[in-house]
């Protein structure tokens, strides 16, 4: 009886929870909802072993310590793009070339989110996983099984594999980011950190949703001829599709798809880089197929950058942690490519000069998928004359320092140590996510701690006790609490986050990498010479003078002792699987289509071996992607082996 009550609510949430979340089409209220689904929890509350895992009270589990790699079963591509609609006809053309025919073509909105895939058996879900470079992802179950627009169990009995783009609504996005300290930069990065968290209780308190668009179907009901019908089949398995798709006869048809959806992309609640235009039929997909990277029978059309005008209010400045004194356009709030701005880069004050921007000014702004909005130029603005010529800071805002040039560098920097801006722009990125990323502490928490004079130095925040935290505008035990484990648990953070989140002068994240790359512990840093730095590859001698100087400075020794004394590991955590490479010298050149060359770089020091950013005699191999520079004509005069992209991966093992 019970067993039957049970099976029976969850077929009944199944449901609701379908056409709520996947079909936006709500059966019953919430309160109807919830209580079938209190109902269900306290009878498995009361007869533990009826749980399965397909329950839809079982989405929320536990906390993992990483992610585990694993192999894609079938390969995730990406895909070409274009922004011109005659290298859309080109593509066409070949297509029709290939098939014979015409051919239909699908088209769908290319979602800017995240692309991972999804295998369910026996129509249950089992595993999901990011895209990684396409062969390789992490394996992120826990956290996707927290998405309602996942279903756990299908409708029908089947074994599939489908792609989809998890996305985080834009809302949802700028409520978060109203919330937090360290706003995400778009709603694909917080939907990137929202998945990528190992407590899986975080990823189900944010606000995300999928769109499936591609399955591959092994064993079910019905095995579909057309893309487009797979759309419809798995819309009745249970996933959520995206609504706004057509089928067009020719390109021209697709064409017209892409020009509405540039014009109506800002109603959507989501954000939308594209169109992807997909050959219907799955017999012409065979007959196409795929280059390395893409396959033949799609493509992508990505909408050119949004521009709007609006009016420049102020020009604000500021101080960064390296005194670098930064111009920053204060605008009349404008909607552009789906939220709102009110502020943009102006980059340097000789940026300021060239473009003859006053305040008062219309400016012409741009934003691509993922920058920072930027000012191009004035715009026609009748007043522009009559108003006074934009003149540079003389003394810093905050501390009020004569600023200075220096030598080959455009900024103006603030040269006060103890500039409160200064010293703010240090502790904020000593716990940024770059940093130590420490939770809980943003920028507003850091002005009170140091307004308060309790911490001034990174080392201050290791120094306070719980009951400091209470001392905080609205601060409670709870969040005084988290606030200060965060801390704590930083202390443990690996020795390249150490190395970046210090503030070395032209030290940055991918700097401190290859420092602790080549000096993997904090005594053989501290003791490295000059010369020793400077012959670590992407290390020039400017950076080696910096970091020996930082490391020689005598307050900076004292500050890495009080570190030692308050507990840090300093751990190295740059991860070797093998020596399999031990002995070989890589280059890399160009672009590569599944990964980053720095993605790359760290594949091959993960098997021991050794990169660097010249062709020589010394070097093993040249490893060359899409447009390489003259390392591939030097390499080719030396007689060194090229490898391709396939090559290397086949090599490493990865195909
Ligand atoms: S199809 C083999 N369809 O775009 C086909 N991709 O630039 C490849 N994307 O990694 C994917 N919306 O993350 C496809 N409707 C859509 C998409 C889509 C977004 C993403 C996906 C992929 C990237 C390729």
């Amino acid at each position: 009886m019970i067993r039957e009550r049970i099976n029976f609510l969850r077929d009944e949430l199944n449901k609701y929870a379908y056409n709520y979340y996947v079909l936006d089409n709500p059966l019953i209220s919430d309160f109807e909802y919830d209580s079938l689904f209190k109902e269900l929890q306290s009878l498995e509350e009361a007869n533990p072993e009826l749980i399965t895992p397909d329950s839809l009270t079982q989405r929320v589990g536990g906390v993992s310590s990483s992610f585990a790699e694993i192999r894609h079963k079938y390969r995730l591509y990406s895909l070409d793009n274009t922004y011109s609609y005659d290298e859309l006809r080109k593509w066409y053309d070949r297509v029709i070339k290939e098939c014979g025919k015409s051919v239909d073509l699908v088209c769908e909105l290319k979602i800017d989110g995240l692309a991972i895939a999804l295998s369910y058996k026996n129509g249950i879900f089992v595993q999901g996983a990011t895209r990684g470079n396409g062969i390789i992802g992490e394996e992120i179950t826990q956290n996707l099984r927290t998405i309602k627009a996942i279903p756990l169990k299908l409708f029908e009995d089947a074994d599939v594999d489908v792609r989809g783009e998890i996305y985080m609504p834009i809302l949802a996005f700028e409520q978060l980011n109203n919330m937090s300290d360290k706003p995400f930069a778009n709603p694909r990065n917080a939907a990137a950190g929202s998945l990528r968290q190992l407590d899986s209780s975080v990823t189900a308190k944010r606000d995300l949703s999928m769109f499936t668009y591609t399955a591959i179907i092994e064993r079910a009901n019905e095995i579909p001829k057309t893309h487009w019908d797979s759309l419809q089949y798995i819309k009745k398995l249970g996933f959520k599709t995206n609504p706004n798709i057509r089928l067009a006869q020719d390109i021209e048809g697709a064409i017209d798809f892409c020009k509405e959806w540039e014009v109506k992309r800002s109603t959507l609640d989501y954000a939308t880089d594209g169109v992807v235009i997909k050959v219907n039929s799955f017999a012409c997909q065979r007959e196409l197929g795929f280059t390395s990277r893409a396959p033949k029978w799609a493509t992508a059309f990505k909408f050119p950058p949004e521009e709007i005008t609006t009016k420049l209010i102020n020009i604000e400045i500021g101080v960064g942690k390296t005194g670098a004194i930064t111009p920053v356009a204060i605008l009349e709030p404008v909607l552009l490519a789906g939220s709102t701005v009110s502020r943009a880069s102006l980059h340097n004050f000789d940026e300021i000069k060239r473009l003859d921007v006053r305040i008062g000014d219309r400016v012409l702004i741009k934003k691509a998928a993922e920058i920072i909005p930027k000012v191009i130029k004035v715009a026609d603005t009748p007043e522009h004359d009559s108003l006074p010529v934009y003149e540079p800071p003389v003394y810093c805002p905050d501390c009020g320092a004569r600023l200075e040039t220096r030598e080959g560098e455009v900024n103006l920097y603030c040269p006060n140590e103890k500039c409160p801006s200064v010293v703010k722009a240090k502790l904020e990125y000593w716990v940024s996510k770059e940093g130590m990323d420490i939770d809980f502490i943003g920028p507003s928490v850091i002005t009170q701690l140091y307004n308060m004079g309790l911490v001034t130095s990174p080392v201050d925040f290791y120094r306070l006790q719980e009951q400091d935290f209470l001392k905080l505008d609205l601060v409670k035990e709870k969040s005084a609490s988290n606030m200060y484990n965060s801390i704590q648990k930083s202390k443990q953070q690996p020795l390249a986050r150490f190395v970046t989140a210090l503030s070395i002068r032209h030290v940055g994240k991918e700097t401190a990498d290859l420092i602790v790359g080549a000096f993997p512990s904090l005594e053989l840093l501290m003791n490295a010479s000059v010369e020793n730095l400077a012959n670590i590859d992407g290390v020039g001698d400017k950076i080696a003078l910096s970091v020996h100087e930082f490391f020689h400075n005598v307050k900076n020794i004292e500050m890495i002792n009080e570190f030692k004394t308050l507990g840090f590991t300093f751990v190295n955590t740059a991860k070797v699987i093998s020596d399999e490479l031990s002995g070989n010298t890589f280059v890399l050149t160009g672009t590569l289509q599944t990964m980053t060359r720095d993605e790359a770089g760290a594949k091959i020091k993960a098997r021991g071996g050794r990169v660097s950013s010249s062709v020589s005699k010394k070097t093993t191999y040249v490893v060359a992607g899409d447009s390489p520079g003259s390392k591939l004509d030097k390499a080719q005069d030396l007689g060194v082996i090229i490898l391709n992209e396939d090559e290397f991966l086949k090599m490493i093992g990865e195909k």
